[in-house]
Parts: structure tokens; C-alpha cells; sequence
């Protein structure tokens, strides 16, 4: 009997203790007089079936004038949103040391593949970048050009044959930039002919569509894991699915391997990695010697792994954004296509690396593209230490608080895009491009550590838009998507369905 009370007691304090915690997390703005909206239990002001950029939208809107930032609980972490550029300048870049941190999930231990350069920390996180950043220098990109643009000649031969001896045919185009950009790292990272073009069911499309589409975990613990990224790491949990991980080491292993054994040296970035394992001395783009103390063969498959991650579905999403676009206004297509002939006809119709710098209409259309579409819809930073961001003692951020820069909502501001909801890419022409603050477009980040991966994104992006502008008409049907849905489950923007278009021969 006493036993019993004892242990009834027991619990009875321990679920007030958990209680009493959760409560006093869910204060935490109020006590500080901070802008903010009441929080649910477990949620905070997320919300089930929802996009996490939603209620950041919301909360800029409300709040935007207010202060350099407002309240947002992100499920139960309480996390500073910011509301003006200044504040956003001082994070990204002009006081970097103090927010170098991202506070992803990682787990080198349980899920080696989920420790790269993306979610690390700290001085780990920089000796990588340093290591990292000659992969992705303008002159590496040059050398793999030639290899895109291969592959690009196969997605207009794929396009073509689905097309066949019709006038038009109906396709679903997501899916197919999908494959494109999975051929393309498949050749520059892995130097592997991937095939998916071909085959929609090739493996390396097969495993990309498992990591994106059906993730290991539901949305909600997924967002425990983001949220409480250490107690995550604590309780052992992982983020790649096991047949990922297995399919994925089996390949990077045979490759490396197999290039060891055969002495093959490419311009890709498995070479680069390979000599990072090796202690090979690697040069930055200024020339200088870079810091390298090698790479073990799990570290060397993490960064394989996030270059194939965050290389295919941005970039291939990034396409088909704008591919709907430029179908829903035929008008803006024309006269893309139109620039593009004129600039390759200077370059005998043939797409070089040179010609890419003059395709000014292009980068302008790209660019309204990822302002109307940021595939990463927000930023996220650690404060490493506490940090004062006005003369007003309240907006002090406490050391450790997790801050979001609300990149969607920023590109939706009336004040800095007028008419926001309009696609025009007349905004990036130069002479307004200078009138913005830099901050103001942010669909690569900022700062130094801002995406590493950018030119190569964008290459690979360009190629593959202008192969398919070149060669091809779209316009909208009736199975056409009028409104296009976001996937609540994904963090990065994708659409929940595919998107069908009419698509001709020029
Ligand atoms: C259109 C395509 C792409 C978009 C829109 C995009 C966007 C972004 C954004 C917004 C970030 C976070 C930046 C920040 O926190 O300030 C990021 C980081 C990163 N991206 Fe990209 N990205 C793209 C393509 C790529 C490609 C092709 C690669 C690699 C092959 C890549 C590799 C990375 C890496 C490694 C990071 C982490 C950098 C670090 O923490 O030091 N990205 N990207
Ligand atoms: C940034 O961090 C440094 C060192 O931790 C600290 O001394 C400084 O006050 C911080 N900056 C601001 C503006 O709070």
C-alpha cells in the first residue's frame, strides 16, 4: 500500500515537473514582452498539415514595424523571427562570428551520413568549408560544364521521344527535371551515368524520390528532431532511412574503390573528394593552399551524400518553377526564347560556358523565379553567445536562441517588391536589382555561410531551362495546377503534386 502511494506520488510530481517546464517554455516571450502569438501545447505556432514558412509569413506580417524582431515557438523552442533588414544584415554578415552556428540535426554517430557540411557546427563546420569551397570554384565549375551540357542533350532526346510524331503531348514536367538534375550530380559528383532519363525507375532517381517524397519520420517528430536538435541526438534518433544509407555507402564505396584501384582522376567532385581523403594539397580560388587533414571514407560519403541531397531537388525544382511560369505567361517565354537564340547565334548556336555570362534575360527570369518560388523558404542561425540587437535591453537575444529569417515572407513584402504576387522579372533588370537592399533576395542565403553550392545550382538550372526553352513550347492545360499546393511535410518548398503542361516543338 505505501509502496503504491510512493510510487503514485512519484509520478504525480514528475508529470507536474514535465507540466511546469513545458508551461514556463510557452511564457517565455511573454515574459519578456516580446510581440508574439499564444503558442498550442506541443506545437507552439506550428500547425499540423501546414508549411512551417506559413505562420512565419503571418507573424511578419503582423508584426513587421514593431521591432527588429518578434516571438515565434517553433513547436516548443521559443525562436526570434526578424522583421527588419538591419537586423537580418547584422546575422547573415556583419556579425557572422556571432551566429555562425545553424543548429541542424545531426548524428555522426548513429546516422554517419547526416553529419555534413549543411548541419554542422562550430570549428567542425568550418575546417569542412574551408576543405570544401575549391570544389566549388569557378574554374572547377568550367571544367564540368561540357558534362552538363551532355546531359541536357539527352533530356531534349527524352523530351523529344515522349513528344514522338504528335504536334503536342501532354506532359508531367516535375518528375522529369527531377531526372535531369539526378543525371547531372550523378555525372559530376559520382561520375556515374545514373540513366534516369532513360529509366524513371533508375536507383539513384528510386533512392532520391524515397529521401524526399517519403521521409523516415512524420512531419511532427520531424519537427522535434529540428527543434530539439540535441535531446534528438541524445535519445539516438536518425534521419536517413536505413535503405538510403545502405544503397548510398555501397555506391560511394565502389566508386571510390574502384577509382583507387584504376587510377582514374576526372574533374568532378568525388576526384576532389578522393584527394581530400588523401591529403592532396588542394588550392583555393586565390591560389592559396587550403588546410586539409584529410577526410575519413564516412566523412567522404556524407559530403557525397549532401551534394546529392541538396543538388538535385533544388535545382530540379527551381526548373520546374519556372517552367510553370513561363507557361502560364507564354508572352515572358517568347521573349526568353528570343534572347536566348540571339546570344547563342554570337556562339554559333552552340551553348558554351562564355555564352552563359551574356544571357542577361535569362538570370533575370531565374532570378523572379527563386524571389516568386525560394525553395528554401527560411534561414535558420544559433546565437553563440548573448547578443544585443538594439539600445532596448528587451531585445536582448539570449545566448543559444534559435533565430529564423523569414526568406518568403521578405520576398512577399509589398514594401520591398511592389505588387508582390505578380511574376515580373523586370524586377531584376540592373537598375532596379541596385535600388534593393542585398538582403532583401535571399534565395541562396548570405554571408559566409550562405550556399556553397550556388554556381553550380544555377548551372545546372540554366542548362537545362535553356535546352528545354530552345527546343520546346509550354503552355497550361486543363490538368494544369492553377494554384500550386506546398507540401506541408517537406521543410523545402516542393509542390504536393506533380504538375502537368502542354508541351510542343518549336
Ligand atoms: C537552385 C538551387 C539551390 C538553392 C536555391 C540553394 C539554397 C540554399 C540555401 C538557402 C542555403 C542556406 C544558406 C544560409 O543559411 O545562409 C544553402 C546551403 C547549402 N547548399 Fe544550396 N542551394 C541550391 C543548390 C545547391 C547545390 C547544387 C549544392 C551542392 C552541390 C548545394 C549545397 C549546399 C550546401 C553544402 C549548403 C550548406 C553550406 C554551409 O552551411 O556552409 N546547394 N543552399
Ligand atoms: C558578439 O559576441 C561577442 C563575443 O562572444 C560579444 O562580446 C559581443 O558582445 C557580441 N555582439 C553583440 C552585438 O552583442
Amino acid at each position: 500500500m505505501e509502496l503504491l502511494l510512493t510510487v503514485i506520488c512519484g509520478v504525480i510530481t514528475l508529470i507536474s515537473l514535465v507540466l511546469f517546464f513545458v508551461w514556463n517554455r510557452l511564457r517565455y516571450w511573454k515574459l519578456r514582452q516580446i510581440p508574439h502569438d499564444e503558442p498550442l501545447m506541443f506545437l507552439g505556432n506550428m500547425r499540423p498539415n501546414t508549411h512551417q514558412s506559413t505562420p512565419m509569413n503571418q507573424l511578419y506580417k503582423k508584426y513587421k514595424g514593431t521591432g527588429p524582431f518578434c516571438g515565434l515557438y517553433f513547436f516548443m523552442t521559443p525562436a526570434v523571427l526578424t522583421l527588419d533588414l538591419d537586423l537580418v544584415k547584422k546575422v547573415l554578415i556583419k556579425d557572422f562570428t556571432n551566429f555562425s552556428d545553424r543548429g541542424f540535426f545531426s548524428n555522426q554517430v548513429d546516422d554517419p551520413l547526416s553529419a555534413h557540411l549543411l548541419t554542422l557546427d562550430g570549428k567542425g563546420w568550418r575546417l569542412l568549408r574551408n576543405k570544401l569551397s575549391p570544389t566549388f570554384t569557378s574554374k572547377q565549375m568550367k571544367f564540368m560544364f561540357p558534362s552538363v551540357v551532355e546531359v541536357g542533350h539527352r533530356f531534349v532526346k527524352t523530351l523529344s521521344e515522349i513528344i514522338g510524331e504528335q504536334n503536342s503531348e501532354l506532359i508531367e514536367i516535375k518528375d522529369l527535371n527531377a531526372r535531369f538534375t539526378t543525371d547531372v550530380i550523378g555525372s559530376c559528383a559520382f561520375g556515374l551515368e545514373c540513366n534516369s532519363l532513360t529509366d524513371p525507375n533508375a536507383e539513384f532517381r528510386k533512392y532520391g524520390r524515397l529521401i524526399f517524397e517519403e521521409q523516415n519520420h512524420h512531419a511532427l517528430i520531424l519537427g522535434f528532431m529540428q527543434s530539439s536538435p540535441k535531446l534528438a541526438r541524445l535519445l539516438r534518433m536518425r534521419m536517413t532511412r536505413r535503405d538510403v544509407e545502405k544503397f548510398f555507402m555501397e555506391a560511394v564505396r565502389g566508386t571510390v574503390e574502384y577509382r583507387e584501384k584504376n587510377n582514374i582522376r576526372k574533374n568532378d567532385f568525388m576526384s576532389l573528394l578522393i584527394d581530400l581523403k588523401n591529403n592532396k594539397p588542394i588550392y583555393s580560388e586565390d591560389g592559396k593552399q587550403v588546410d586539409t587533414s584529410g577526410l575519413t571514407m564516412e566523412e567522404l560519403a556524407a559530403q557525397a551524400f549532401l551534394f546529392w541531397v541538396a543538388g538535385f531537388e533544388t535545382s530540379s525544382s527551381t526548373m520546374t518553377y519556372a517552367i510553370y511560369e513561363l507557361a502560364r505567361n507564354t508572352d515572358i517565354q517568347d521573349k526568353l526564347r528570343q534572347s536566348i537564340n540571339e546570344v547563342l547565334e554570337k556562339h554559333d548556336g552552340e551553348l558554351t560556358y562564355e555564352s552563359l555570362k551574356e544571357m542577361h534575360y535569362f538570370d533575370q527570369v531565374f532570378d523572379e523565379t527563386l524571389r516568386f518560388y525560394p525553395i528554401v523558404p527560411f534561414l535558420q542561425r544559433i546565437a553563440a553567445s548573448d547578443y544585443s540587437s538594439t539600445s532596448d535591453p528587451k531585445y536582448k537575444i539570449e545566448k543559444g536562441s534559435l533565430i529564423f529569417i523569414p526568406v518568403e515572407a521578405i520576398h512577399y513584402d509589398p514594401e520591398i517588391y511592389p505588387n508582390p504576387c505578380t511574376f515580373d522579372p523586370e524586377r531584376f533588370s540592373s537598375e532596379e536589382k541596385a535600388k534593393r537592399d542585398t538582403v532583401a533576395y535571399l534565395p541562396f542565403g548570405e554571408g559566409p555561410r550562405n550556399c556553397v553550392g550556388l554556381r553550380f545550382g544555377k548551372m545546372q538550372a540554366i542548362i537545362g531551362l535553356v535546352s528545354l526553352i530552345r527546343n520546346f513550347k509550354f503552355s497550361w492545360c486543363e490538368e494544369t495546377p492553377t494554384k500550386l499546393q506546398y507540401d506541408p511535410a517537406q521543410i523545402l518548398l516542393a509542390t504536393r503534386h506533380g504538375i502537368h503542361l502542354k508541351v510542343e516543338k518549336v
